[in-house]
């Protein structure tokens, strides 16, 4: 289901130099399955697959349809890891104009993740007087971005239909316990779903907080979980170099130790694009901290090749670059005859454009290796539900693998608090007094 070939950066590391990665990997390993390591109180994501709450999962699909019956929107509030899944399992398996297909589901709209006033109120333009939905996700229950989003469109809601009729159009996910949010759906009896305790919010997508955006897109998250427990099944049993994920935190790691401290990640398929902004956000997170870690970054394919192709291919050598691919394309078009060839294109008249961008990623793959930047190669059979779950737990699996492997604890982001408090200081939230002299004298 998925393939991790590294020969066109092999020439960068010695044989030795991955030799030797293959016993910090098991150690990584061990600590990471055993549950040995810092932060392994946020290992819940490792056994989910085979541990999914039966009677939430029913409920998630069970509201789904509820949604799907009586909105013609929903309106998904979250930031971060309450957010980026969601929304990368909806573009990855439904395409990027799922929104604009009349695909018989209603529209996902994603807002509380960034402070834009025109922004939230396109999202509310867009709505009109159509019907809708609220699934508000935040595990603190306290961020303000979501938090005001939800101020928002709590408004709304109520205006439309009522406080009875918001009531059971508004879907809260949050902590089983805490929280302003939990608060406030416990007093006035919102659905509710569980962001797990041991669960980060950057590995949270496989439980209600991707699925239930992802039921309501009509995605099969039956299928997303099989993928996931195949992956599991097949990931924490192996401890060697056929363990994809060894492969990819071998790599990279031994890369990073050469010098290449940037991992592009990059997809010649624009409806990857959500899937690489959460992956940054998993590996950013995850790595960055204590003054180390690869810096993650992506790029869009063909596209970016006509504005950051210039740096990859001759810029600074700190780069390493990871394609992703995934099998033949669903559509098949092909380039049109035309009788006065005006573009001097007929010599690919006839021919699957899927065949044209095949060979603009060996070119590139190829340009790029020459170039000095190593090319790692993962490869998917497909992009449905079921390729979904097994990337993600590859990816989280590999990422709690290189972050040990690195040094660091791969489940926490204490840096993440920095900007808040400045933020709560400078708004003039109550407690931030001191801090706030503190800005004020920089
Ligand atoms: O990975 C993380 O922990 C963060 O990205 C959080 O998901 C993000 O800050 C949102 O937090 P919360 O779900 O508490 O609103």
């Amino acid at each position: 289901m998925l393939n991790v070939d590294i020969s066109r950066a092999e020439k960068f590391v010695s044989e030795n130099e991955l030799e030797s990665m293959k016993k910090e990997l098991s150690v990584a390993h061990d600590t990471l399955v055993g549950g040995s390591g810092a932060g392994s109180d946020f290992l819940g994501w490792l056994r989910l697959p085979e541990q999914i709450d039966t009677e939430e999962f029913s409920r998630i699909k069970k509201c789904a349809e509820k949604i799907k019956n009586d909105s013609d929107v929903l309106v998904v509030i979250g930031i971060g890891g309450s957010y980026l899944g969601a929304r990368a399992a909806i573009e990855f398996i439904k395409g990027n104009m799922y929104n604009q297909k009349n695909s018989g589901c209603p529209e996902v709209y994603f807002v509380g993740n960034n402070l834009s006033t025109d922004y939230i109120k396109e999202v509310i333009e867009v709505i009109g007087d159509r019907d809708f939905s609220i699934n508000v996700i935040s595990k603190s229950g306290s961020t303000t971005e979501p938090a005001v989003a939800f101020r928002i469109f709590k408004e709304l809601i109520e205006k439309k239909y009522g406080k009875d009729g918001a009531k059971s159009r508004i879907y809260a996910t949050t902590d089983k316990s805490k929280g302003a949010l939990k608060n406030l759906a416990t007093n006035e009896g919102y659905e509710t779903f569980v962001v797990p305790d041991n669960i980060g919010g950057r590995y949270s997508v496989l439980t209600a907080v991707g699925l239930l955006p992802m039921a309501v897109a009509g995605i099969d998250v039956d299928a997303a979980l099989r993928g996931a427990y195949t992956a599991m099944k097949s990931l924490v049993g192996t401890k060697d170099y056929t363990n994809p994920a060894w492969v990819y935190a071998g790599i990279r790691n031994a890369l990073y130790r050469k010098g290449k401290k940037i991992e592009i990640l990059a997809c010649f398929e624009p409806k990857f694009k959500y899937m690489a902004e959460w992956w940054k956000q998993l590996y950013g997170e995850s790595e960055g901290k204590d003054n180390v870690g690869i810096f993650p970054a992506s790029i869009e394919l063909t596209a970016d090749l006509h504005s950051m192709g210039q740096y990859i291919q001759q810029g600074e050598r700190i780069l390493m670059e990871t394609f992703v691919s995934f099998g033949k394309p669903e559509s098949d078009i092909s380039v049109p005859e035309n009788a006065e060839d005006f573009d001097g294109l007929n010599y690919l008249a006839g021919k699957n454009i899927a065949f044209v961008n095949e060979n603009a990623y060996k070119g590139t793959a190829i340009a790029h290796e020459d170039g000095g930047v190593p090319n790692i190669c993962i490869k998917l059979s497909g992009s449905d539900a079921e390729n979904f779950g097994y990337m993600v737990y590859f990816f989280e699996f590999a990422c709690g693998l290189s972050g040990y492997t690195l040094g660091v604890n791969p489940f926490d982001q204490p840096g993440v608090e920095a900007y808040k408090k400045n933020m709560f200081a400078l708004l003039g939230k109550p407690g931030y007094e001191e801090l706030l002299k503190e800005i004020l004298k920089k």
